[in-house]
């Protein structure tokens, strides 16, 4: 193989970039992170790639171990991040460059559908509609820059927004993400299929009494609440009348983590 993609993903999005550069970039490989953080890492490519969503206008804590453990082991000349998001990356790319420093060639940012429920507005589903209808171009943007390997770091242009409010406000909530699944429950709805406790990536779902319990180490990926099929997990009280979303063209069995 002579290009690697690893990638983090939630509902889907990361997960479709990755299969994305994959298909566009000669002898492949795309390795999910939870499946391989704690085994060895294969690092033999000419080009590694790691694609993520932003949570917190940061990199997901699962994907900074991650970083953390890969950056002693490259060797390559070009290695990338790509940062999906809900249109605010904030300090992502910046943060991934303080882990890896010279060895990060470029950070790319593509806007996807934002899968933060609990934030959603009236008109979610035609903007939703609308970033996927525009994937194809955006995405042809970053190929064609990856396999020209070009040396870009993105930078956001605006100033408040993705880097004053981000490093203020959401600085503290980020340090304390792995509590906030305890602002996860069930309603009525749950048929205990156990399809939460399977996907969920850090085995932070449990039974008990037949109905789902969340612990203290979640990555916030809104995995479990997303793909739930009787819509019945929710996230303090705002998401009961809120759609659900995953990318259309992945699939539940691709989340599966047993
Ligand atoms: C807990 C959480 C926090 C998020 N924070 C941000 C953010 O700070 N900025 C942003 O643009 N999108 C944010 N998002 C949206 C995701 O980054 C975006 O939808 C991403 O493409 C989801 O990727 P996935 O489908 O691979 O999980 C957040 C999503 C979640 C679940
Ligand atoms: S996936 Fe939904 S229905 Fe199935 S056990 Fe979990 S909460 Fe209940
Ligand atoms: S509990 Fe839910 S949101 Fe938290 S890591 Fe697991 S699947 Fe993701």
């Amino acid at each position: 193989m002579k290009n690697a993609v690893f990638y983090f993903s939630g509902t889907g999005n990361s997960f479709k970039v990755a299969q994305s550069l994959a298909k566009k970039l000669p002898e492949a490989a795309v390795y999910s992170i939870p499946k391989i953080l704690n085994k060895t890492i294969p690092t033999d490519f000419a080009t590694i790639g790691v694609v993520y969503p932003v949570y917190m206008y940061r990199i997901p804590k699962i994907v900074v171990r991650f970083l953390k453990t890969l950056a002693p082991q490259l060797k390559q000349s070009y290695n990338y991040l790509l940062a999906t998001n809900g249109g605010e990356p904030g300090l992502s790319i910046k943060m991934g460059k303080k882990i890896l420093k010279k060895k990060l060639s470029a950070g790319f940012s593509l806007e996807m559908p934002n899968n933060y429920i609990p934030f959603w507005e009236d008109q979610e589903e035609e903007k939703i509609n609308e970033i996927l209808s525009g994937f194809e171009k955006s995405f042809q943007t970053i190929i064609t820059q990856i396999q020209n390997k070009a040396t870009c770091l993105y930078q956001s242009p605006e100033l408040f927004r993705n880097y004053i409010h981000p490093g203020i406000l959401y600085k503290f909530g980020y340090n304390f993400i792995e509590q906030l699944g305890k602002q996860f429950w069930v309603n009525e709805n749950c048929n205990s299929c156990k399809i939460c406790v399977r996907l969920c990536p850090v085995e932070n779902i449990s039974m008990k009494d037949n109905l789902p319990v969340w612990k203290t180490q979640c990555e916030q990926c809104f995995a479990c609440i997303n793909w739930c099929p009787q819509k019945a997990i929710q996230y303090g009280q705002k998401t009961e009348t809120k759609g659900r979303y995953h990318h259309p063209d992945i699939q539940l069995k691709d989340f599966i983590q047993d």
